[in-house]
């Protein structure tokens, strides 16, 4: 276990700005308890894809540097708790995954708020230049692989627009529950809802070893780097009681330093921004396009969807992150490493989403 303070968005070149997608994430939710060091699957009870609601862009609104909030209204809203995410249709047909971050009473309007992506694929920048009141969007959800679950105390670990999901949860814990708080970011001013934050706990005391004490005040640490300097996760972590569930939302470098700090009997959920990348890739394996006759390999540090648009640009694909089955293509042969979060069992027998999902072997025969 190191003892070195970690970045709260180590791993990022900066300047890079991140975009919550999600997730969860968004959006990937995931459980893993350290005794086991295993991770589950998030639950398959949710239907794969929502019905879509067309809704009302009634405010776009700057939350912090690079961040807007954005409020849609509608009537009959699906009802949704802390951690859930819905997926938004971007003008250009672009699917992208943002926490819920408002108020799950307010039955007529749904809120999210998104960071701007400088280098990104464009869904980003899209909601923050594009979309403005009075645009329609096209919203399916909301869903949740990031719940909040029943447990003894919690620890949140959130940073930059990591804060989304984390804040409802915050906002929904019955007074007196045992809870403490990171949130982290770059600078101050890029942190959103930096004042609801800090008023959650207004008296903020410390101990001298920067451990938050086990209840009440000092329950909150905000680390803004160019103030405070890095956060010392592993003080952050300390003397958690037995059964704690630890929440994590933030980049991927943020999520693998509290999994490796994770105490004994505590069980971490997290929620990324994206899902594992092409890069995960553990080597290169062919792709036959039965109906096209034509091979290809995929390589290692690329996507099947990439390999199949070089030879067929028109097959469709939207979020390219296994979240919205645009892309989702019938398997002829071979073993497929399922790598999305969207696909039932059932769909999974002869199925894939090509955006993310794999071989197991070295061949694949798709519908194509
Ligand atoms: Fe959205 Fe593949 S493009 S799941």
């Amino acid at each position: 276990m190191s003892n070195k303070p970690v970045s709260l968005l180590a791993g990022l070149p900066r300047p890079t700005v991140l975009l919550l997608a999600a997730g969860a994430a968004l959006v990937v939710g995931r459980a893993v308890r350290r005794r086991t060091g295993s991770a589950s699957r998030p639950p398959a009870s949710e239907p794969s894809r929502s019905p879509a609601l067309t809704l009302l862009v009634t405010a776009h609104e700057r939350l912090a540097d690079g961040v807007v909030r954005l409020r849609l209204e509608g009537t009959g809203l699906p009802p949704w708790e802390p951690g859930a995410h819905l997926d938004l249709v971007l003008p250009s047909g672009l699917v992208r995954q943002y926490s819920l971050c408002g108020d799950p009473e307010d039955t007529s309007s749904y809120t999210v708020a998104a960071r701007l992506v400088t280098d990104g694929r464009g869904g980003s920048r899209e909601l923050h230049e594009q979309v403005q009141e009075g645009t329609e969007l096209e919203v399916r959800g909301p869903r949740n692989r990031f719940p909040l679950v029943d447990a003894p105390a919690y620890a949140f670990v959130a940073g930059g627009i990591g804060i989304t999901p984390v804040l409802p949860m915050l906002r929904a814990l019955p007074e007196g529950t045992e809870w403490r708080l990171l949130y982290g970011g770059r600078t101050r001013a890029s942190m959103p809802f930096l004042e609801e934050v800090e008023k959650l706990d207004a008296g903020n005391e410390r101990s001298e070893t920067g451990a938050p004490p086990a209840g009440g005040r000092g329950r909150v640490t905000v680390a803004a780097e160019d103030e405070e300097g890095r956060p010392n996760l592993d003080a952050f972590l300390a003397d958690l009681p037995e059964g704690t569930a630890v929440y994590c939302c933030g980049p991927e470098g943020l999520m693998a330093a509290v999994a490796e700090r994770l105490p004994e009997g505590a069980a971490l959920h997290l929620e990324r921004f994206a899902p594992r990348t092409t890069a995960d890739g553990e080597g290169e394996f062919e792709v036959e396009l039965h109906r096209s006759g034509r091979t290809l390999t995929v390589p290692a540090d690329s996507s099947v969807l990439a390999a199949v648009r070089a030879e067929l640009p028109n097959t469709p694909y939207s979020c390219e992150q296994g979240w919205c089955g645009t892309c989702q293509q019938k398997v002829l042969e071979g073993e497929i490493d399922h790598r999305d979060e969207l696909l039932t069992d059932s769909e999974r027998g002869d199925s894939m989403l090509i955006c993310v999902s794999r071989c197991r072997g070295t061949r694949l025969v798709l519908d194509l």
